[in-house]
């Protein structure tokens, strides 16, 4: 049986005091379609701080301010140019994050001092009602350490701060990768890839690259340059099924994570006990990976890469952050 099937999710009383929280200026950590987030009231400072605290996150790194309406966009933010008005239409509520122009009424601690905010308008019902019950936006990193994979359970949350953290339960997260970040003035770019991939964005955004890469120790997006989505043991990104296999006969205390379809040919030469599946589609690759990552199985972890295209590009980015060699 599903033990996901037994568990209570959370109800309008948990919502009540997740809200009460959020206006005292305390740390909540909630679900959105992503990955769960750790929320503090955007407009306080020391809440957010806090935040910065909590997750031995380092300073010049900014959080996303999370909205449940165009209202509260604006009283965050300068102006809403026509390039993010057509963008919002098409993608939100919903994982694509947008950077604008900051305006007074938001703390620089929440932007890490620089001039633009990133927002989104999270598609998730919690997420929604949490943010237009509280009537004020949310800073929220994803709920996990520093440097660790995200979260997509509330099981992940308590694993990486202990049970001391109040979680809104709303089951394992739709997407399992984080929302997409894009900066829409001069050249559109994406500066994080996420839930929403390149491909369909393109549609929409003429012109639109993609800005992920150091260059030169320089970031677009703060966050890049940092160690990112890392298992406990060290873990080794392959492209090649052959070559994984040839270590993974090599090391004994290894576990290996692929997709579904490859099990039958690993498992020849593999006991099964030591592989774990990641699902069938790339879109359940997405979905399952940072949970996978926590496995507590092994002393090494190889996993076998996807095709970079669509969700497939957003998972290779975040295995290649997470490994400690690539093969
Ligand atoms: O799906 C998500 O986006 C989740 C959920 C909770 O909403 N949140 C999330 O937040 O992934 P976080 O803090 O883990 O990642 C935010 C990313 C970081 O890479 C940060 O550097 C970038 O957004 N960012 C935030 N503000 C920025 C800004 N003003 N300019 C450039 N990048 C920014
Ligand atoms: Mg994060």
């Amino acid at each position: 049986m599903d033990k996901r099937a037994s568990r209570i999710p959370s109800t309008k009383q948990d919502i009540l005091q997740a809200v009460q929280r959020i206006k005292k200026g305390e740390l909540v950590a909630f679900p959105t379609e992503t990955v769960y987030g750790l929320g503090a009231n955007a407009l306080d400072a020391r809440a957010v701080h806090n935040i910065f605290i909590a997750k031995g996150r380092p300073k010049d790194n900014p959080f996303i301010v999370h909205v449940s309406d165009e209202k509260m966009l604006r009283s965050v933010v300068k102006t809403i140019p026509p390039l993010a008005k057509k963008v919002m239409k098409k993608f939100w509520p919903g994982p694509l994050t947008i950077l604008f122009e900051k305006n007074k009424k938001l703390s620089p601690v929440v932007t890490a001092g620089l001039s633009t905010v990133a927002v989104r308008m999270p598609a998730h019902p919690l997420a929604l009602e949490l943010i237009h019950k509280s009537g004020v936006p949310i800073a929220a990193p994803s709920a996990n350490k520093s440097g660790r994979p995200s979260p997509t359970t509330v099981e992940h949350v308590h694993e990486d701060f202990g049970k001391k953290i109040f979680v809104l339960d709303g089951g394992k997260t739709k997407h399992g990768v984080e929302s997409t970040v894009v900066s829409l003035s001069g050249k559109p770019k994406v500066l994080r890839l996420g839930a929403i991939s390149y491909e369909e964005l393109k549609k929409i955004i003429p012109g639109l690259v993609v800005d992920v890469k150091l260059k030169k120790g320089v970031a677009s997006s703060p966050g890049q340059k940092y160690k990112h989505y890392a298992p406990a043991q060290p873990m080794i990104l392959f492209s090649s099924l052959k070559k994984l296999v040839s270590y993974a006969q090599l090391h004994k205390d290894s576990v290996i994570l692929c997709k579904e379809k490859n099990i039958p040919l690993i498992s020849r030469t593999i006991s099964k006990s030591r592989i774990i599946s990641l699902g069938k589609t790339d879109e359940d690759v997405a979905r399952n990976i940072y949970d996978r990552l926590r496995t507590k199985k092994g002393k090494l972890i190889l996993v076998l890469g996807v095709q970079k295209k669509g969700i497939g590009r957003t998972v290779m980015d975040r295995l290649e952050r997470a490994a400690t060699k690539i093969v």
